[in-house]
């Protein structure tokens, strides 16, 4: 199963700070799918017009069957993740972001600020997570059993989850 893990940082590309959520990200999918995973890492700086040629990208011509966004979500004015991904899907699922605002909500109250979305284009899934690794710690598994279940539908696979 080939999947992208795309961090939006200005900070991060420039080098100021490691990329932390990446690692994070892999390590969770890793854990929970049975199927070995062929990863491609990309890190960007904030810009909107980067992240819609690199979302067509690694879908339409590396075909990922997944691809996961970390950071941009929220309301700063470098934040464009959520207006990038609605710009190359072709169906938005909305509730994978409601169910990462909801539950994160349950503990930190400043959640509401996540504007994340996901969708489908082609045969992939593309899904906003937030950029702070604890947050991806909070968010990504509890979305792992509708992400199955989606390549099902529109991939026609579905990766096996562990028990
Ligand atoms: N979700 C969780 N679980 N934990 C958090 O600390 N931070 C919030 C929100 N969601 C947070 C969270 C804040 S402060 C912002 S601004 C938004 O995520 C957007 O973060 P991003 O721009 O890194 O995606």
């Amino acid at each position: 199963m080939k999947i992208a893990r795309v961090k939006l940082s200005d900070r991060a590309a420039a080098g100021v700070y490691p990329d932390a959520s990446g690692p994070e990200i892999e390590r969770i999918v890793a854990d929970a799918f049975l199927e070995p995973i062929e990863w491609v890492r990309v890190l960007l700086p904030d810009d909107r017009s980067q992240l819609v040629a690199t979302l067509r990208r690694l879908v339409d011509e590396e075909h990922c069957s997944i691809v996961l966004t970390a950071g941009g979500t929220g309301p700063s004015a470098r934040d464009f993740t959520p207006e990038a991904t609605r710009a190359v899907l072709e169906k938005e699922l909305p509730g994978f972001g409601e169910v990462m605002r909801l539950t994160s909500y349950a503990k930190v109250k400043t959640a509401i600020l996540s504007r994340a979305t996901a969708g489908v284009r082609g045969h992939s899934l593309i899904i906003n997570l937030p950029g702070n690794p604890k947050a991806v710690g909070e968010c990504l598994p509890l979305l792992l059993p509708a992400i199955a279940e989606a390549l099902d539908h529109i991939a026609g696979f579905r990766p096996k989850l562990r028990a």
